[in-house]
């Protein structure tokens, strides 16, 4: 069975993470979260996938090529102009002749796919739609369903009044083939707004497929950090590079740890990194590669990309450093901050309260406290 996963998107909301890469690049426990979600595919002996890529093609194409590399074939639907979500899935229709499976590009989740098939063929649905709970379905498509899973509604976005029920659209559908003939061609189309009420009201066999598997949607910031602290809990299955050095630490070679820092798992090492005298490293954390950690820093559930430096102690608490950039000496980062890639912090700052900062910034010594 073929899949198509949407990864067209700008991911607006998660910058200034995705300033510099698209969402799907955006590394999740040191490898790119597009390379998790392949990960659940293969797990359900998927193996051949279209990317409906848009904003960055080049980055998601140069990285996966024809996927050999990843143990499955992928091939590229390129959009000139975002075409929506619909919009994106018809644009693919000429590689697709079968039942297949379409997927949001930004959720992580342990779903079981090969039970959402075998419901949606047992129901001889055209399409079926994984639904999730969630505390506050106001940020995504509810989805009313009656008491045969059939479903009734579909209302993207609904304002607070008007919910009637916590399951959402967990964004991964089954569909077949002729569904398609009701996308117009060529034009914006929001499977959301358009194909999916379109279904309903047209009385087509719709169905929604219950799931009470792990769900994150990485749109915001917290919840890219939320994300980590759940893999790294073990609350998601994930595989990551490194090799179990001791309980709930994970390193990758090249690494040069002072005999005195102080590691307390869960914690993801990348290569080449170096962590300084004294410094602790608490999780769940991740360092990437190259990292250069000082003498008496503290880190504690941070998220640190590649080839970051920290001067001697700072602290990194809750937030999130992208490459290449270099804070300095007693500088403090906390509470969900986002130092996005390049950016120069000089010493003794106090950067807290989520702020955020955009690729390049520079800030001086002793000059910010936020
Ligand atoms: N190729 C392509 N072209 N992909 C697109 C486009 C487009 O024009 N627009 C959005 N996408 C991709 C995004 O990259 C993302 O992976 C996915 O489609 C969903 O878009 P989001 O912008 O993240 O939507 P959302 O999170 O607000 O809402 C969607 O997901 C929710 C679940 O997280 C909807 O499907 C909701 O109904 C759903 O509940
Ligand atoms: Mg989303």
């Amino acid at each position: 069975m073929k899949a198509i996963i949407l990864v067209g998107g700008e991911g607006l909301r998660l910058r200034p993470l995705t300033c510099n890469v698209p969402k799907p690049m955006v590394p999740v426990a040191n490898k790119p979260f597009l390379e998790h979600m392949l990960d659940n595919l293969k797990r359900h002996h998927i193996d051949e996938a279209i990317l409906a890529i848009c904003y960055l093609p080049d980055r998601i194409q140069r990285h996966f090529e024809d996927g050999s590399g990843f143990g499955l074939s992928l091939t590229y639907a390129v959009e000139e102009t975002p075409l929506g979500t619909g919009g994106a899935v018809k644009n693919a229709e000429q590689l697709l002749d079968d039942t297949f499976v379409v997927f949001n590009g930004d959720i992580f989740s342990d779903l079981d796919l090969t039970d959402m098939i075998a419901f949606h063929r047992e129901h001889k649905a055209k399409a079926t739609i994984a639904l999730t709970p969630v505390e506050d379905p106001t940020a995504y498509g509810v989805v009313e369903t009656d008491s045969q899973s059939r479903v009734k509604a579909f209302i993207e976005k609904p304002s607070r009044e008007t919910v009637t029920t916590n399951l959402i659209n967990a964004g991964t559908y089954v569909l077949e083939p002729e569904v398609l003939s009701l996308i117009p061609s060529g034009v914006h189309h929001m499977l959301e707004r358009g194909l999916f009420p379109d279904l309903v009201e047209r009385g087509i066999p719709f169905f929604g497929y219950r799931s009470n598997a792990y769900w994150i949607d990485i749109g915001v910031p917290q919840d890219y950090l939320r994300l980590h602290h759940d893999i790294l809990m073990g609350k998601a299955i994930a595989r990551f590079p490194g090799k179990s050095i001791a309980d709930d630490i994970w390193r990758e070679d090249g690494c040069d740890i002072h005999p005195s820092a102080k590691i307390i798992g869960p914690v993801v090492i990348g290569r080449d990194c170096s962590i300084g005298e004294d410094a602790r490293v608490a999780g769940p954390a991740v360092l990437g590669a190259g990292c250069i950690i000082g003498q008496g820093c503290t880190i504690d559930e941070a998220i640190l990309w590649q080839n970051v430096k920290l001067g001697a102690g700072v602290t990194v608490r809750s937030s999130v450093i992208g490459n290449n950039s270099a804070v300095g000496d007693n500088t403090w980062v906390s509470d969900g901050s986002i130092l996005s890639d390049d950016t120069v912090v000089g010493s003794d700052n106090r950067l807290e309260h989520g702020i955020r900062l955009w690729p390049g910034s520079t800030i001086g010594d002793n000059s910010v406290s936020f």
